[in-house]
C-alpha cells in the first residue's frame, strides 16, 4: 500500500493498494470518528462493493446511509443533484458528517459538487473504482455537473478529505472502461514522463499499482503547482479539445478516456503537420495506443468535430488554447486562432 500526500490548499492523503475497502472503517476512524456517512454510488458499483464498504463502516461505529444515482453522464445533471441535496436535507445530514464517492469519475464529480455546496461545504472522501478515477478524477478536487449547453459547465474546486483507491476493484472493470483509463495513463506519459512511456511500450501492465502511483504523483505535482487551473494544470487537457468533440459527436457513447486517446492522436498528427512533433515520436505514440487497443481516429465528419470544438469551454474569444505535443514527455500550451484549428484537424 502506498500513501501520497497532496499538499493542496487543503492537504490530504491518497491511499493506494490492494485490500483497502475491507479496512475502510478503521482507516476512516483515524480521520473522523463515529459520524454519519452517506455513500453516493451508482447501481453497478453498489452491487459489487456497496455491501462490503457499508459493513466495514458500520463495524467501526459509523451510521451509514446510501444514495444511488443512475449510471453514466445522466447522473451529472441538476435533476440528480437536486435529488441528492433533498436526500441529504431529509436525512438531516450535518456539516460534521461525511459523503463518500464510491465509483468512477461520474460519481466523484457528482458527490464532490454536492459536498462543495451542501450546507456551504461538508467533507467528502473519494473511493475511486475505475482506472480513470484512480489516476485522474479523484485527485485534485475538480467537481462538476453537466448543463444542456456543455459538459462540466457547473463546478467547484473542492479537495476531498482523503482518497482510498482499492486496486482490487479494477478486476471487475469492463474492458471498455479499462481502455478509457489507459487513454489517461498514456496522456500522462506523453505529457510529462518519457520513462513511463517507455515502460508502457515495453509492455508493463498499465494497471500495476506502480504505474497508477506514478500517474498520481504526476497529477499531484501539477495540482500542487496550479490548483486552480490557471496555467500548468491546463496541460492535463491534452487530447481534450478534440476528445470532447468526439465524445459529443458520439452522444457520449464513447467513454471519456477513449475519446481522449483519439483526441491525442489527432492533435499529435496536427502538431506533426505543423512541424512541431517529429514523425518518429508520432509513430511511437500511434503504435503504443494501437498496441494497448485504443483507437487513433474516429468516423465523425471534420465539420461536425469542428462545430463541437467551437462550443468547447476552453475557447476564449477568437482563440482556442491547444495542448501540443513537442516530444514524448514534453507538451506546451498554445493559443491559436480558431480559424487555424482546421490546420490541426485535417
Ligand atoms: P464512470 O464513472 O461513468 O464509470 C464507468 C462505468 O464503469 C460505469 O458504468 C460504472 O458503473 C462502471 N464501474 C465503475 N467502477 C467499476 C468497477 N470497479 N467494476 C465494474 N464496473 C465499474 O466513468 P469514469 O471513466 O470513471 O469517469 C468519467 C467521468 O469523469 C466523466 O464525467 C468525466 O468528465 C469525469 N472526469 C473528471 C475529472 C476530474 O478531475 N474531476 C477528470 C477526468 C474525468
Ligand atoms: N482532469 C483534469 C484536471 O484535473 O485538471
Amino acid at each position: 500500500m502506498s500513501e501520497i500526500t497532496v499538499a493542496a490548499s487543503r492537504p490530504y492523503k491518497i491511499h493506494l493498494g490492494s485490500g483497502l475497502f475491507p479496512e475502510l472503517g478503521g482507516r476512516l476512524s483515524a480521520l473522523r470518528r463515529g459520524c454519519g456517512v452517506v455513500i453516493v454510488s451508482g447501481p453497478k458499483v453498489w452491487r459489487l462493493y456497496g455491501e462490503s464498504v457499508e459493513r466495514a463502516l458500520i463495524s467501526s461505529g459509523f451510521s451509514v446511509l446510501h444514495f444511488l444515482h443512475c449510471d453514466g453522464e445522466d447522473a451529472k445533471t441538476i435533476g440528480v443533484y437536486e435529488d441528492l441535496m433533498n436526500f441529504l436535507c431529509d436525512h438531516r445530514i450535518e456539516r460534521s458528517d461525511l459523503l463518500l464517492a464510491l465509483g468512477g469519475g461520474v460519481t466523484g464529480d457528482l458527490c464532490g459538487f454536492a459536498a462543495a455546496t451542501y450546507l456551504r461545504g461538508v467533507d467528502y472522501v473519494q473511493l475511486p473504482t475505475t482506472l480513470l478515477a484512480m489516476v485522474d478524477s479523484s485527485v485534485g478536487g475538480k467537481t462538476a455537473l453537466n448543463l444542456p449547453g456543455g459538459k462540466n459547465q457547473l463546478g467547484a474546486f473542492y479537495q476531498p478529505l482523503a482518497v482510498f483507491a482499492d486496486t482490487d476493484t479494477l478486476s471487475t472493470l469492463p474492458r471498455e472502461q479499462l481502455l478509457s483509463g489507459l487513454g489517461e495513463v498514456v496522456k500522462y506519459a506523453l505529457l510529462k514522463d518519457v520513462a513511463l512511456f517507455a515502460a508502457l511500450e515495453q509492455g508493463q501492465n498499465p494497471c500495476h499499482s506502480a504505474i497508477i502511483e506514478r500517474c498520481v504523483e504526476l497529477k499531484k505535482g501539477i495540482v500542487q503547482r496550479d490548483e486552480l487551473d490557471r496555467g500548468e494544470r491546463q496541460l492535463l487537457n491534452l487530447g481534450h479539445s478534440f476528445g470532447h468533440a468526439v465524445e459529443k459527436c458520439s452522444d457520449y457513447s464513447i467513454p471519456h478516456g477513449i475519446a481522449v486517446a483519439i483526441g491525442m492522436a489527432m492533435i499529435a498528427r496536427g502538431a506533426n503537420r505543423q512541424g512541431l512533433f517529429s514523425a518518429g515520436d508520432l509513430s511511437r505514440l500511434l503504435r503504443l495506443l494501437e498496441r494497448l487497443g485504443l483507437p487513433t481516429d474516429c468516423e465523425y465528419d471534420r465539420a461536425a468535430l469542428l462545430a463541437a470544438v467551437e462550443a468547447d469551454k476552453k475557447r476564449s474569444g477568437e482563440n482556442i488554447t491547444l495542448i501540443l505535443p513537442r516530444s514524448i514527455g514534453h507538451c506546451e500550451r498554445r493559443s491559436v486562432p480558431f480559424a487555424a484549428l482546421e490546420d490541426y484537424l485535417n
